[in-house]
């Protein structure tokens, strides 16, 4: 059967990478988070100070990025591929509130941004792939079949990850979750590199009152069209 590319591209906590999961293992395809490896970086950066809540060593962090090497290894367990940053598993440590509070500032380095679009577009480069982010269906792969642009409230989306991070164990507010939610969708959509925008040609989904399935549902039919 031919092979497409799906880019998932939307605002944060609308459940792109659900949906990606589901996708991915129902049409055997390989699916990349392309916000763990932005949360990667930003990880590397924390530990090497050269970010944090009130500076941000650009410069350092340029020099250094030829050090970084960031590779997804697949998890059976979990069904799903982890995020490896120089051979150390940091699939947990880059899903907390800190890394969400930075990774925007980070995002929005140019020279961070040309490293991870070509590692994406060599991830992707044999087609069957969903690789879910911000600039997937405007930079990283124009060209692929299916565009989908996911959005829903800012609260539902807050909801959203406050219930995974307290599930997770970690300390949050809910208030502190909301603001960090429209901090990262206002610097995603004002920065001067590859600002989250809708495709032209990407079919938006609003799914701030759908269920997972029919939100699966709507998607796999869409994607059937394309096959
Ligand atoms: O998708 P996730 O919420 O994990 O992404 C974390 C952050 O990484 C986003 O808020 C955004 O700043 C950045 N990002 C990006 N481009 C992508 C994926 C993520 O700028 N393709």
């Amino acid at each position: 059967m031919k092979k497409i590319t799906i880019a998932l591209d939307g605002f944060s906590s609308t459940g792109k990478s659900t949906l990606a999961k589901q996708l991915a293992k129902e049409l055997g395809y390989v699916y990349v988070d392309t916000g763990a490896m932005y949360r990667g970086i930003t990880y590397y950066a924390m530990q090497h100070d050269l970010v944090s809540e009130n500076h941000l060593n650009k410069e350092g962090l340029i020099k250094e990025l030829p050090l970084i090497s960031l590779k997804f290894n697949f998890n059976e367990g979990l069904g799903f591929a982890e995020m490896y940053v120089n051979g150390e598993n940091v699939e947990q440590q880059i899903r907390t509130i800190e890394v969400s509070r930075l990774v925007s500032k980070v995002a929005e380095i140019s020279e961070v941004r040309a490293k991870l679009v070509e590692q994406q577009q060599a991830m992707g480069k044999d087609k069957g792939v969903v690789m879910d982010g911000r600039d997937i269906g405007t930079v990283v792969f124009p060209d692929a079949e299916l565009k989908l642009f996911m959005t829903a409230s800012s609260v539902t989306r807050a909801q959203r990850r406050y219930d995974e991070l307290i599930e997770k164990g970690q300390q949050v507010s809910f208030e502190e979750v909301l603001q960090n939610v429209e901090e990262r969708d206002y610097i995603d959509t004002h920065r001067d590199d590859s600002p989250l925008v809708k495709a032209d040609d990407a079919i938006e989904i609003d799914n701030s009152s759908m269920s997972k399935q029919e939100q699966f549902d709507v998607v796999i039919t869409l994607v059937k069209e394309k096959l």
